[in-house]
């Protein structure tokens, strides 16, 4: 039988830098809003050029590219657009593209568009469309050529981060099931030298006490699975970063249930998960010099006679205990757990979680940003700063001292679901298992999935935050 998913992950276009151009290969040659065109336009024809970023022209066996006022931004749509551009029929395999006034923060932009542009998840029984498959960026100075090549390396890598992202996200959850998700991750894993990876199963997990992945998990017939990614393990003086990503491979409310309009989109419920692992293998692939872990407790959340109930009080790892008021709040759960145990086995740095938490969220910020929540001024810049690198946007929500008491319980030692603003109250409950390490939580219930094409972004999964984690760990290993 074929396997309902794609068994390669997606391949994204190839890139290389030079400074000579390559004979008969059609040219892409580009224009800004002005216009002004770059060398090899010869034979152009500009009259209906406007230069608007993303705008592409062909015209012969020539194409033209608008990258607007040439900002960071309009390199990435421009990006994207090109690779947009040449898939369908005629698309030439590969192209020649002349940049110039280029700098390594613009090819980057340009590289990263240009590989997730023309990224597609589809599970058919046909080809798919002839797309690009590589790309020469020629440019003038010779002497750039190295730094620019790095430049490209690296958006490259980041574009990989976010493409296996997608792909798990992407993944139906008639396939995707705790056990494939924290098994597919492992199997990538092991490809990489030095990134290990160990999954506990449900026995473990109830030997070491995770009553709330073993609650959220209980419903289903497919039970939950716990994923340990650890890189440079043995650096026991490096600063110790530790991810972790909500994974609920589907989450119908429980008995809580959700409503039949939009569930199926509860298949990209482990994007925090997918972001977490993506980043793991980045960072290990870039060799960064930190120590990092990477955990996702993984979980299906749903209806059955043996699914965990409102009212129930339920004991973590570390002994806390919650009382259940919602059974759909499960992303708490299962990352209270995670976080208390980094917190008491892993003597963390830097904890940050990033989970698809709240629709409140959503929202809140809407579908382009990301929420963030952090005990620490410094974390929350470096957040911010990481995701601007990364061409990701993030917005610092406050903890708000005045809703605190709101997760206090009667019957147990915090409530579940309080009342009150819904982002920043489950917030405030995974701030209780944080145990005052610096700690930063990430919610992009809104930004992981896209109904459009925008930027570099396509419908469905987005693998938004993947590359914040790269650029956090990045950022770490230059200032250690
Ligand atoms: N996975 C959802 C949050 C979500 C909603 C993500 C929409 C992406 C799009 C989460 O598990 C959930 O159901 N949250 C509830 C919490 C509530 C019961 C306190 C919500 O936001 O409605
Ligand atoms: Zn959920
Ligand atoms: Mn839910």
């Amino acid at each position: 039988m074929r396997s309902p998913v794609p068994t390669v992950p997606t391949k994204l276009v190839d890139v290389e830098v030079a400074s000579a151009p390559r004979a008969n290969v059609p040219r892409v040659v580009l224009a800004a809003t002005g216009p002004e065109l770059g060398p090899g336009a010869a034979n152009v024809d500009l009259t209906e050029v406007t230069g608007k970023a993303g705008e592409t022209m062909r015209q012969g066996d020539s194409w033209v590219l608008g990258i607007g006022k040439s900002e960071l931004k309009d390199w990435k749509i421009a990006g994207a657009a090109l690779v947009r551009g040449l898939t369908g029929q005629a698309a030439p395999k590969t192209a020649d593209v002349f940049l110039t006034d280029i700098d390594a923060d613009r090819l980057q932009a340009f590289v990263l568009g240009a590989a997730l542009g023309g990224y597609r998840f589809r599970v058919t029984g046909d080809d798919a469309d002839p797309q690009v498959r590589s790309l020469r960026l020629v440019v003038a100075d010779e002497g750039l050529e190295d730094v620019l090549t790095e430049a490209a390396l690296k958006a490259h890598a980041l574009a990989t981060a976010t493409a296996l992202a997608r792909d798990l996200a992407n993944t139906p959850s008639n396939v995707k099931d705790p056990k494939w998700l924290a098994g597919t991750a492992a199997k990538i894993a092991e490809k990489v030298p030095g990134l290990t990876a160990v999954v506990r199963d449900e026995k473990w997990l109830a030997e070491e006490g995770f009553g709330g992945v073993l609650a959220v998990g209980g419903g289903s017939t497919r039970p939950p699975r716990f994923l340990e990614l650890s890189w440079n393990a043995s650096l026991k003086n490096a600063p110790h970063i530790v991810f972790v990503g909500k994974g609920i491979t589907f989450d119908t409310g429980g008995i809580s249930v959700k409503p039949a309009d939009g569930m199926h989109l509860m298949r990209t419920d482990m994007s925090g998960g997918g972001a977490v692992i993506s980043a793991l293998v980045a960072v290990a692939r870039r060799g960064l010099g930190v120590r990092v872990t990477g955990l996702v407790p993984c979980a299906e959340n749903h209806v059955s006679g043996s699914a965990y109930r409102p009212g129930d009080v339920v004991r973590h790892f570390g002994g806390a205990t919650t009382e259940v008021t919602n059974t759909d709040a499960e992303g708490r759960m299962v990352l209270a757990d995670a976080l208390a145990y980094a917190v008491r086995r892993l003597s963390p740095d830097l904890l940050v979680d990033v989970a698809t938490l709240t629709g409140a969220m959503k929202v809140s910020l809407g579908l382009r940003t990301g929420g963030l929540f952090s005990n620490t001024d410094s974390v929350a810049d470096s957040v911010v700063e990481a995701g601007t690198r990364a061409g990701e946007q993030w917005w610092r929500m406050p903890l708000l001292e005045e809703h605190v008491e709101a997760v206090d319980s009667e019957i147990a030692d915090y409530r579940q679901c309080p009342p009150g603003p819904g982002g920043i109250t489950a917030a405030l409950f995974l701030e209780k298992f944080a145990g005052g390490v610096p700690w930063a939580h990430l919610d992009i219930a809104g930004p992981a999935r896209s109904e459009k094409n925008y930027d570099e972004v396509v419908p469905g999964a987005t693998g938004f935050g993947a590359r914040t984690l790269v650029e956090l760990v990045e950022s770490y290993a230059s200032r250690a």
